[in-house]
């Protein structure tokens, strides 16, 4: 146990239970207690009791309940030691923490450490001399020394090995730090992972650092613009949130949280007094990460960016977000593309202004969804009502369905028995839990089928590099792939160079992991196997085919214009016969057409 017993005690001597569980669930005084419903099971009568003056609480239907330590844990699900730490930070008590003996607990322990060492060293550079480069970076994005310390940023310089080497001298373990991520191993020696950036730390809600952002300082389109740490025995992805290092209780005062998506949109929030600003760390905003924000407040306003994929990523989210129980909001930024440009342009009342003016989700989707059908017409009409189905699944309160069906009702002229019929009575509303599987599934799924497509398509690169041309368009989502396609791009341009000489080059400079590594070794020993040349055309074809469905399924999910939808199902149709890859292509082409024809190209 990190924690002595009497200390623990005197944690619970000072939380008052009410106020620990009232901040989760709603509470109403009754008599000495304090009544609502049990979160643990499902309860319509409440039956969950907070005794202040014995500082427990208590199910009497499921009989689930505890000391405020015990009710924490369970509600977050949570361990009872993280539970204390947790505690103890978001009510401001201090608790002494004891070293526990376990090897595990060790373990960690020196990964945290390195990770200390990391940042400071990167943070001493960025106010050293060969570090003013990124001084100056920062001064003309508008971030002050100021902003820099508080953020604690930091700079990783243009050299081969410095980080490394640094630790090293330290004490660290060579393995240790590459296993965290901060250098790799190549066959000149290791080298740094993060070089000539910008250093965004990212810390877990104790407050330690567990890994790195950094942003490229080179005007250089085929480094990429960010690099993440990869995920670590003290960092998984999707679990963190950029910007909440000792906000709990900003957050919690304020009772809001402005959601956004780069790094630079959240510092330049703070630039600006919007101290309650966060951003999702270089993925799509998982439901972990609702959760986690959860914990401080009830209130969302989501300032994502404003391209098409910000609108769409903002749909998505919003909907994670209702699920668990959220007010939200969502910002409209004239004539900028984030909040970072917008507040550099236009400042800080304008964005007040905004905010001021920002939209209720519903009425955002209903803006949204309009755009894309042709209310005029009866069958997209319908279209468009069943566009909400995914948003009602979402909506817990009765109530609440209710009000949005009202609204919904005025909105369009169509009878609210109607809608009632269409988007809650045919259209049941799934258990919480139920709908956070669907999400974390739809997550774990996205991620591995779109990547199967990417690498299978790498493969078949490696088998013959002048197919490239054919996927050089391709929007590519794994940062693995991504590198790959930057050295195709390289080995496309130069048609003479030796493709195995400077692919082992290749990957020897990259940042590629040890399992990267394997996997490319894999994937290039097997693409030795492509002989057959008929049945090299065959895959063409088909990976080709995947590519250009999975395009028409993203399409179809942005664009909902009956005509236009129409006009590509018809091309949809075909791919699914025998046609040659000539013919394939022709479509393509045709498809192609189509969207420039939408202007979505
Ligand atoms: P943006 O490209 O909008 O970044 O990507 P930004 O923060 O606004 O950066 P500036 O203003 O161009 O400097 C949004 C977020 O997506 C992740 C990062 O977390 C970034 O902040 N990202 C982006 C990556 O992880 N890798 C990339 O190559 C690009
Ligand atoms: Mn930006």
């Amino acid at each position: 146990m990190r924690y002595r017993s009497e200390d623990i005690e005197n944690l619970l001597n000072q939380l008052r239970i009410e106020e620990v569980v009232g901040d989760v669930i709603e509470l109403k005084k009754s008599g000495a207690n304090y009544k609502g419903l049990c979160p643990f099971h499902p309860d319509t009568t409440p039956s969950f009791s907070v005794s202040p003056t014995k500082n427990i609480c208590k199910c009497f239907v499921c009989g689930a309940g505890g000391n405020a330590i015990k009710f924490y844990s369970m509600y977050y699900k949570i361990s009872y030691e993280e539970a204390i730490e947790e505690l103890a930070k978001k009510y401001n008590i201090s608790i002494k923490e004891y070293k526990r003996n376990f090897a595990k607990e060790n373990e960690n322990e020196k990964y945290y450490k390195i990770m200390e060492d990391a940042h400071r060293y990167y943070q001493d550079n960025i106010f050293e001399n060969n570090g003013r480069i990124a001084l100056e970076y920062l001064n003309k994005r508008g971030v002050n020394p100021k902003i820099i310390r508080e953020n604690q940023l930091g700079y990783a310089l243009n050299e081969w090995s410095s980080l490394y080497d640094y630790l090293v001298v330290k004490g660290h373990k060579k393995e240790d730090i590459i296993e965290l991520g901060l250098a790799k191993n190549g066959e000149k020696g290791v080298y740094d992972t993060f070089r000539n950036r910008i250093i965004f730390p990212i810390y877990s809600i104790g407050g330690k650092v567990i890994a790195f952002g950094g942003r490229t300082l080179e005007n250089n389109k085929e480094v990429p613009k960010y690099i993440n740490s990869p995920d670590t025995p003290i960092f998984k992805k999707g679990k963190n949130l950029y910007g909440i290092k000792d906000k709990g209780n900003i957050l919690k005062k304020k009772n809001y949280s402005l959601l956004m998506e780069g790094y630079m949109d959240v510092l330049s929030a703070h630039c600006y007094g919007f101290d309650v600003a966060l951003a999702s760390l270089g993925t799509a905003f998982t439901y972990e990460q609702g959760e986690l924000l959860k914990k401080y407040t009830n209130n969302i306003i989501m300032s994502l960016d404003m391209d098409n994929a910000g609108q769409m990523a903002t749909e998505r989210t919003a909907l994670i977000l209702k699920n668990l129980g959220f007010n939200i909001r969502v910002l409209k930024l004239e004539n900028a593309k984030d909040p970072d440009e917008f507040l550099k342009n236009f400042g800080k009342e304008a964005f007040l202004k905004a905010v001021k003016n920002s939209l209720e989700i519903f009425d955002f989707l209903y803006e949204m969804y309009s755009k894309e059908y042709d209310l005029s017409n009866i069958m997209s009409k319908e279209k468009f009502i069943d566009r909400f189905k995914e948003f009602f699944k979402n909506v817990e309160s009765t109530l609440e369905r209710s009000l949005y069906l009202d609204k919904l009702s005025k909105y369009t002229g169509i009878e609210k028995k109607l809608l009632q019929e269409t988007l809650v009575d045919n259209n049941i509303y799934q258990k919480k839990e139920e709908r956070k599987e669907f999400f974390l599934e739809k997550e774990k799924e996205k991620t591995s089928s779109v990547s199967i497509l990417e690498e299978m398509t790498v493969e078949l690169i490696f088998s013959q590099i002048d197919f490239y041309k054919y996927f050089s368009d391709k929007n590519i989502e794994s940062s693995f792939v991504k590198k790959i396609f930057y050295f195709f791009e390289e080995v496309n341009e130069n048609k003479n160079i030796n493709f195995l000489k400077e692919f082992k080059e290749f990957i020897e400079r990259e940042n590629f992991t040890e399992e990267e590594k394997n996997k490319l070794f894999i994937m290039q020993y097997r693409a030795l196997d492509y002989t057959d040349n008929k049945k090299k055309q065959e895959l063409l074809k088909e990976i080709f085919k995947s590519w250009f469905i999975k395009e028409i399924k993203d399409i179809n999910m942005q664009m909902k214009n009956l005509k236009f939808s129409l006009e590509v199902k018809k091309i949809e149709i075909c791919l699914y016969s025998d046609i040659s890859f000539e013919e394939l292509l022709e479509k393509y082409k045709n498809f192609r057409g189509i969207l420039s024809e939408y202007n979505i190209l």
